[in-house]
């Protein structure tokens, strides 16, 4: 109740001094504001449980550097979940996400009914952040979290039909990473789907003639496009 109080009071200030101010005639400032009037919430949320997902990290906060990696920016759980439902998925589908940060995505695919969630992470100090995360939230049983290069799983895709990637890393990498995807779906004959955010290099998964592309998700508001491809099983 008090948690909600201090919403509400947080809103109306910030309102209140938008229209003093005169800001609310511009719509950019209104898109700035339910920006950050979500981060706040978000906030507010994470204190209260413990956990860090949303605080952005750069390439020096994660100890890496740009030919390997990109920042550290949390999915939003409410875009995954149209993605998800949309996708209608078998109902023994594992997701794997491909540069899990602190886990903000593993955490928004644990509120759907996922054999096997997990999510692999290069950099040491994510890692560790995405374990206490996930371990303030008690969700051991349903996410693992592994430290790691992504281009290292191989066998270990076996066991997933679902591929995530928020942006993690350059064309290269990338490149790499969906042959590996391509070839567990094609030796362990399977459905596959690949969820792409913020996909500024989407023209690597498009050049593997295997992978088709499905639909595009774009939020109404603010935030980049989902794309979404599958490969089918022969
Ligand atoms: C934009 S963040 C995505 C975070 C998370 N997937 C989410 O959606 O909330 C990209 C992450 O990929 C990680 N990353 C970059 N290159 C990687 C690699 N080769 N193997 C594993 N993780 C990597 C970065 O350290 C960073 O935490």
């Amino acid at each position: 109740m008090r948690l909600l109080k201090r919403i509400i009071f947080a809103l109306y200030s910030r309102i209140s001094n938008l229209i003093r101010n005169g800001y609310l005639r511009s719509i950019d400032f209104k898109i700035q504001t339910s920006i950050s009037v979500y981060y706040r919430i978000i906030g507010y949320w994470e204190k209260m449980n413990r956990v860090d997902f949303y605080s952005k990290m750069t390439l020096e906060d994660l100890g890496l550097n740009a030919e390997e990696a990109r920042h550290y920016g949390g999915s939003r759980s409410y875009e995954l979940a149209k993605v998800v439902k949309r996708l209608n998925l078998p109902s023994d589908s594992s997701v794997l996400d491909f540069g899990c940060g602190k886990g903000a995505a593993l955490y928004a695919f644990s509120k759907f009914p996922f054999k096997g969630i997990c999510g692999i992470e290069l950099s040491d100090i994510a890692y560790e952040i995405a374990v206490e995360n996930v371990k303030n939230l008690s969700l051991e049983k349903r996410i693992q979290v592994i430290l790691g290069d992504a281009r290292s799983l191989k066998k270990e895709l076996d066991s997933f039909n679902v591929f995530y990637f928020y942006n993690p890393f350059p064309p290269d990498v990338m490149k790499t990473v969906v042959q590996n995807v391509i070839d567990s779906l094609k030796n362990k004959n399977r459905d596959g789907y690949l969820i792409y955010n913020y996909p500024i290099d989407s023209v690597v998964i498009e050049n593997f003639n295997q992978i088709k592309f499905m639909f595009q998700y774009v939020p109404f508001f603010f935030g980049g496009a989902i794309k979404v491809y599958k490969y089918n099983k022969v």
